[in-house]
């Protein structure tokens, strides 16, 4: 299978319904509770530092950051319609957390104003060109203090190539079945998603691509950018369950600093 995918794919697919494709990573809150226990565990945080949650789709990282009583973070995303799902449900738990639209590759904010920068959840790799990755951290570069760290959660491509498997599907509640198709060419997975409801038939028909990362190529991309005490921990997943996550249980963490 070889695929064609608009390569702006990722300016549309972040809607109300991948909220229930990808429920099972986004909306549970034991999952983001473990993930935030990892970030927490490997590069402490104190409640007056500026958090970053770049790329943060409905904001649910500060959410739990902000129960946990870190409460200067900022959610910056692509999605308006995650952006506002975010800020409603913020509202409503009556936490502060500024919600940003816009391109993580140029955000338009000053120059060394985070602490911590986080990219979670698998958000690298969905512009096809190799610069987009490169240019979002070199922008997180831009936007940590000396001595800041970055911190990544992205699917480790070394694992995904190991247990690759093209078919995948599973069920959302009663009526929701999610079905992809995927293949992996080089060092891009491209897949083909139908989403189906068992009452009404087809919901979305999508295609989408994902350029993976080892660790080496993600240490090597670092520190061409600047980035120092560069660390992986190449076996990470939130899910206590086994299963196909599309490829969210098989991740790795980064942390690097800028110098
Ligand atoms: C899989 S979601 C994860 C969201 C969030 N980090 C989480 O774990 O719930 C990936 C997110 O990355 C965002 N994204 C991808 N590329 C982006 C870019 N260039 N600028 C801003 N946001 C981007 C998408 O809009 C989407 O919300």
């Amino acid at each position: 299978m070889s695929l064609r995918v608009d390569p702006e794919w990722w300016k549309e697919l972040f809607d109300e319904i991948y909220l229930t494709t990808d429920a099972r990573s986004v909306c549970d809150d034991d999952v983001t509770r473990r993930e935030i226990d990892i970030l927490l565990e490997l590069i402490p945080l104190s409640p007056e530092q500026e958090i970053l949650d770049l790329c943060g789709g409905h904001g649910r990282h500060s959410v739990e950051l902000g129960r946990r009583g870190y409460k200067r973070c900022t959610v910056f995303d692509f999605s308006r319609f995650l952006i506002d799902r975010g800020r409603k449900e913020a509202d409503r738990l009556g936490r502060e957390i500024t919600f940003l639209q816009g391109d993580a590759r140029k955000t338009g904010l000053p120059p060394e104003r985070f602490d911590r920068v986080l990219v979670l959840g698998n958000s690298l790799g969905y512009i096809p060109s190799p610069d987009g990755d490169r240019d979002i951290l070199a922008e997180a570069m831009r936007l940590l203090k000396s001595g800041g760290r970055l911190f990544l959660d992205i699917v480790n491509g070394a694992t995904l190539r190991s247990r690759f498997h093209p078919f995948a599907w599973h069920e959302v509640g009663e009526d929701v079945v999610v079905c992809r198709n995927r293949s992996l060419e080089g060092d891009i997975v491209i897949t083909r998603e139908m989403v189906l409801s068992k009452k009404s038939g087809l919901m979305k028909d999508s295609r989408y691509s994902l350029r993976i990362y080892e660790p080496d190529s993600m240490r090597l991309l670092l520190s061409g950018l600047g980035y120092d005490g560069i660390d992986v921990i190449d076996d990470f997943s939130p899910f206590q369950e086994k299963g196909d996550f599309g490829f969210m249980n098989f991740r790795m963490i980064v942390t690097a600093a800028k110098p």
